[in-house]
């Protein structure tokens, strides 16, 4: 059976890829005013893994957040729709770990099918299943 790329099941090695993407998109970030630098990470539903990192601004509101970052990148290079969907994303910040997504990431994420969420723990690593992340959530099917 040919596989589609993205669709097998997600190996330790995909995790430990994200997470070194996760990584190397925090050396980015731009984070003057809190000095919290966090990188993202995504694999998407075509295989590819598109990252991001926060971008603050000295309007402090207009600030974003990693994860959106790397759901922005998705879409400036993802043509498809179905190549559009999120399967797994990492956060990594050398400032705190685990560096969990805030709640409006966690909305976003949940916008585009995101099934889970890896964070630097201790030594290793934990996966969270993104119901338990956000249970009840809101979605398009509400409307
Ligand atoms: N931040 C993220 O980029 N992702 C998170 O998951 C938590 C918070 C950023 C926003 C802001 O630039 C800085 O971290 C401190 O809140």
């Amino acid at each position: 059976m040919v596989q589609r790329p993205g669709s097998g099941r997600i190996n330790r090695m995909d995790l430990t890829n994200l997470i070194e993407a996760a990584r190397a998109a925090s050396g980015k970030s731009y984070a003057p005013y809190s000095n919290f630098r966090v990188g993202a990470a995504l694999l998407a539903a075509n295989g590819e893994i598109y990252a991001g990192c926060n971008v603050e601004n000295a309007s402090y509101g207009l600030s974003m957040c990693a994860e959106r970052t790397a759901i922005f990148a998705m879409f400036a290079n993802a043509m498809d729709e179905d190549e559009r969907k999120i399967r797994v994303v990492a956060v990594v910040s050398p400032d705190a770990a685990p560096c969990l997504p805030c709640g409006a990431c966690r909305q976003v994420l949940r916008e585009f099918g995101c099934e889970e969420v890896v964070v630097e723990e201790g030594a290793g690593i934990r996966r969270y299943p993104f119901a338990e992340l956000l249970p009840h959530a809101f979605g398009s099917e509400a409307l």
